[in-house]
């Protein structure tokens, strides 16, 4: 196909000088320019609306990121129809014509890496590091799926029956309604927009409202990209107030979601009905939450386990569908564990995360600042605190979504801190007399999204390579940060319906194959 084989975009460099001088510059022009209107974007035209949402930095919400023009039922139904008028024709432009697409947009992205990730950090509170590793996933969605499109683009001859020509290649599905979360807010959201697309399904693309500023990124990514007007709308608004009427919409084919349980299995439901003028069944995609475990094994190598525990649990304030929200550590190495562990997490760092010597952040938002200390109570009533990272009197004083990073063990399954997904930096503790108890305690919730073990047996390895049934396994390595490809995403059980993101059957769910066959 002319093109190199895919690779992941290189992680930040931050022993290159002019990497750490980028992202303050970046932060500061960023800021410099943020706070004005934010309009919605259908039919390749501004479009703007009276009621707005100020999307605020919640290390300091009094700083205002962008007022974002909020969508009601009118604009939602003017974006479906602009997206189900350009499906007409960007169903047969080419599949490599729509993959350069994809290319541009990756270039677009690689061009503006530290301003887009400064975005972030203000937005959403991304430490730097993370920031830049958000955006280079966003760069190996379009560069994976511009492939993917390409090889599955070829019509592919069927049997080999003489006086026939069979073929079966494929057509996009329709319009697509992207619903997105804010906790990877352009690597998720590119991810499913440009899957859709490349598919040649448009897109309505409704971003969560935390992070509303950090999707019009895609509006600007797009235009530089040369595409055509209506098959990218970006419609930001309330869940409470498009979410339903999108997803029952009847011009809406493909459901692409990623957030909560809660809400994931709300459109599943409400997808499966038909409504008067629907003429096809929808296709729902839902990437829900996860409660994840690491199983430290009694021959672990602790240096490895405690960092990457520490990471996996804490990295982003645990605000990741992939954090692991317990450990289960096995009997024999438990007190050692614990006490380097505990060491190490009382050496965090708690402030603002463009300051990069902060480990830890704010969280999101108030809202879920209100959460997370509702389960601390939760995790302090049902087990012990080992740590507790008091937040400062002088970050209270900030105003910011600051809460305390917390340890606790004493818990078991049937515990709600041990089945209940909070979204932030609560790690629960659990004991296990041996490995069998520590699989039955890892597979113990309804989620199946990531798993990770600690441990020098081939044997236990094996076993948690068989036993521990996770979307996501990973051995000897924390359970965050997979890469486009090599680490092809996603869970199933209650953690989600659809293929792995970043992996080869991802486009097919956009796609209706058809077969021609010839009488020759
Ligand atoms: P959320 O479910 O609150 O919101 C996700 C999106 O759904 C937002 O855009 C929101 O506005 C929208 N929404 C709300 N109500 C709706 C409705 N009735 N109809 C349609 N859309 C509606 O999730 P969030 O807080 O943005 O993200 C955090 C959650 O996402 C966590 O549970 C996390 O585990 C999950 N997540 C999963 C993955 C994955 O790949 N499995 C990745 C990232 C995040
Ligand atoms: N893809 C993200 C991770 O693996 C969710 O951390």
């Amino acid at each position: 196909d002319g093109l190199s084989r895919f690779s992941n975009f290189p992680v930040v460099d931050f022993t290159l000088e002019s990497e750490r001088n980028a992202f303050p510059a970046s932060i500061a022009k960023i800021r410099s320019r943020m706070g004005g209107e934010v309009p919605l974007f259908i039919n390749g035209k501004e479009v703007r609306t009276d009621v707005h949402l100020d999307s605020y930095n919640p290390a300091d919400p009094s700083e205002i990121i962008g007022s974002v023009c909020q969508a009601g039922v009118a604009e939602a139904d003017m974006a479906i129809d602009a997206a189900s008028e350009a499906y007409l024709s960007w169903r047969d432009v080419p599949p490599r014509e729509r993959a350069e697409v994809l290319l541009k947009a990756s270039q677009y992205l690689k061009d503006n890496i530290h301003d887009l990730s400064a975005t972030q950090v203000l937005e959403v509170g991304k430490q730097w590091d993370q920031a830049h590793a958000d955006i280079a996933e966003a760069i190996d969605f379009l560069e994976y799926y511009a492939r993917e499109m390409i090889r599955l683009g070829n019509p592919r001859r069927m049997g080999r029956a003489p006086g026939e020509m069979s073929q079966l290649f494929y057509q996009g599905k329709g319009v697509a309604a992207v619903i997105a979360p804010w906790n990877f807010p352009l690597a998720i959201s590119v991810g499913m927009v440009s899957a859709a697309i490349v598919s040649g399904c448009p897109v309505v693309y409704k971003p969560a409202g935390i992070s509303s500023c950090v999707g019009y990124g895609l509006v600007e990514m797009w235009k530089a990209a040369g595409l055509p007007d209506g098959v990218f709308n970006y419609c930001p608004g309330k869940g409470s107030v498009i979410g339903d009427h999108i997803v029952d919409h009847p011009k809406v084919s493909v459901i692409a979601f990623t957030g909560s349980m809660e809400v994931g299995l709300r459109i599943q439901e409400r997808a499966a009905k038909v409504h008067p003028g629907q003429q096809q069944c929808k296709k729902v995609i839902a990437e829900m939450g996860g409660k994840n475990g690491t199983i430290i094994d009694d021959d672990a190598d602790l240096d490895e386990a405690v960092l990457g525990v520490l990471y996996a649990a804490f990295g982003f304030q645990g605000q990741k569908c992939s954090a692991c929200s317990r450990v289960i550590v096995l009997d024999a190495i438990y007190d050692r564990f614990i006490e380097r562990l505990t060491e190490a997490a009382k050496s965090v760092k708690l402030g603002p995360s463009e300051n990069p010597s902060n480990y830890m952040g704010p969280v999101v938002d108030k809202a879920a600042q209100e959460n997370v200390l509702r389960y601390l109570e939760i995790a302090e009533s049902e087990g012990n605190v080992l740590v507790k990272h008091e937040v400062s009197a002088d970050l209270k004083a900030t105003g910011g979504c600051y809460v305390p990073l917390t340890i606790v063990d004493g818990i078991t399954k049937e515990h709600r801190i041990a089945q209940e997904e909070v979204f932030g930096p609560i790690l629960s503790v659990m004991r296990a007399k041996d490995m069998d108890e520590a699989l039955d305690i890892a597979n113990s919730t309804r989620f199946a999204l990531t798993g990770a073990i600690y441990s020098r047996s081939p044997r236990n390895l094996e076993r948690a390579f068989n036993e521990f049934r996770v979307g996501n396994l990973y051995l000897n390595k924390p359970s965050v940060g997979a890469l486009v490809e090599r680490h092809a995403f996603g869970g199933f059980k209650m953690s989600g319906v659809g293929s792995k993101s970043g992996g080869p059957d991802y486009l097919l769910q956009f796609l209706d194959p058809r077969l021609v066959c010839e009488n020759t």
